[in-house]
């Protein structure tokens, strides 16, 4: 069973984060959502690895990821010149994927599950193919299945106008080589993608086992601002733990599930959990409150910050309250008491909410 990965595409819903960076290292809980994927798969004893990647981020997603050895995994890189869909990254992994039977695993999907018992389910049950699926409110946005009273699979269909019903297809797939020559014969959707969705929909239709299980847990795809917070929430909520490496001095205090990173100082601050804090960070004269997550190498000081997500290198400076806030690597938000104007050096696509 080999494991594929897809780490390419544009990321348009995340920039101005993305102008920089891949949306797939956009860390939940100061870990890259990219890591978690990988961790599921490891865990499920899938090792051997192919991460589809974008000519534009492709090297940060090396650097982030390295060799795989981390999680005993080996991993191939696979260019995608562009993001022509997710049955197109299949296409070009063929040389990867051979005629192995293999997990797709879309680098943007966080779910709280592991793939293992599905992996079962599959291998059990001699599938084709296996999906997953979730209730959603936005049904028009996603992949959406139409399953009978009987619980069979009917039909697939990807981003519908007028959605058969709100059972989405989760980013996490299970395919045999069957699925090749069905890709091979596929042709651009309305949105000039090779899309996965049509592929399982003419595999059902050639009388191939489709199969589907309800995915229990929370999923969230992380491609914008708001899930990305839920997504930092969850995660904080149900993995975070405590973990002080960091120094504490006698006149702050913490409470609850907070990690500290190395090299870190909490000075007459009162910290939260649950909450993560990365390494070589100073916080000073503050109050960081629960849900918050503060990338490595971050300032923060006379400042109140709460249910926020901070990218490394951030500084932010007498700041009475920041909540529900998204900050960009080395991003400086900064109160002076004798300017009552507001002084911004903001990049393309950035949003202030005053
Ligand atoms: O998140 C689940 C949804 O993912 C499913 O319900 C949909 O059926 C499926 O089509 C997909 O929809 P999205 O429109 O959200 O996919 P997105 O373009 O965001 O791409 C998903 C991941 O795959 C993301 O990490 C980027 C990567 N990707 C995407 C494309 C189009 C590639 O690596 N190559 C590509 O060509």
């Amino acid at each position: 069973m080999k494991g594929l990965i897809l780490s390419g595409g544009k990321g348009t819903r995340l920039r101005p984060l993305t102008y920089t960076a891949a949306k797939q290292l956009v860390p939940v809980a100061n870990k890259p959502i990219l890591f978690y994927v990988i961790d599921n798969l490891a865990q499920a004893g899938i090792r051997e690895l192919g991460i589809i990647i974008s000519p534009e981020t492709g090297e940060l997603v090396q650097e982030a990821v390295g060799d795989g050895s981390r999680w005993g995994a080996a991993i191939t890189y696979i260019v995608q010149t562009e993001p022509a869909g997710l049955a197109h990254a299949v296409q070009v992994a063929r040389p990867f994927l051979q005629d192995s039977p293999f997990v797709m695993y879309l680098g943007d999907n966080l779910i709280q599950s592991s793939i293992t018992p599905f992996l079962s389910d599959f291998q059990r049950e001699e599938l084709d193919a296996l999906v997953l699926l979730k209730e959603v409110d936005n049904p028009r946005q996603f992949g959406i299945a139409e399953v009978n009273g009987q619980g069979r699979l009917l039909r697939l269909v990807e981003k519908p106008q007028d959605p058969p019903s709100n059972l989405a297809l989760v980013g996490v797939y299970f395919f045999t080589p069957a699925i090749h020559p069905v890709i091979d014969t596929l042709t651009p959707s309305w949105r000039g993608e090779l899309e996965i969705t049509d592929a399982l929909q003419n595999l059902l239709r050639s009388g191939k086992k489709v199969g589907w299980r309800r995915l229990e847990g929370w999923w969230l795809d992380t491609g914008k601002k708001d899930d990305l917070l839920t997504a930092n929430t969850l995660v904080l909520d149900t993995l975070g733990q405590r973990d002080l490496q960091g120094e504490v001095d006698d006149a702050s205090q913490i409470t609850g599930r907070v990690s500290l990173g190395p090299g870190s100082r909490v000075v007459n601050s009162i910290i939260r959990g649950p909450a993560a804090i990365g390494a070589g960070c100073l916080i000073v004269d503050s109050f960081i409150g629960p849900f918050t997550s503060i990338g490595d190498g971050s300032r923060v000081e006379a400042s109140v910050i709460e249910h926020s997500v901070i990218l490394a290198g951030a500084c932010i400076s007498r700041v009475d309250r920041l909540e529900d806030s998204l900050l960009g690597r080395n991003a400086r938000v900064a109160r002076h008491n004798s300017r009552r104007s507001l002084q911004l050096l903001l990049g393309d696509d950035a949003v202030v909410e005053l």
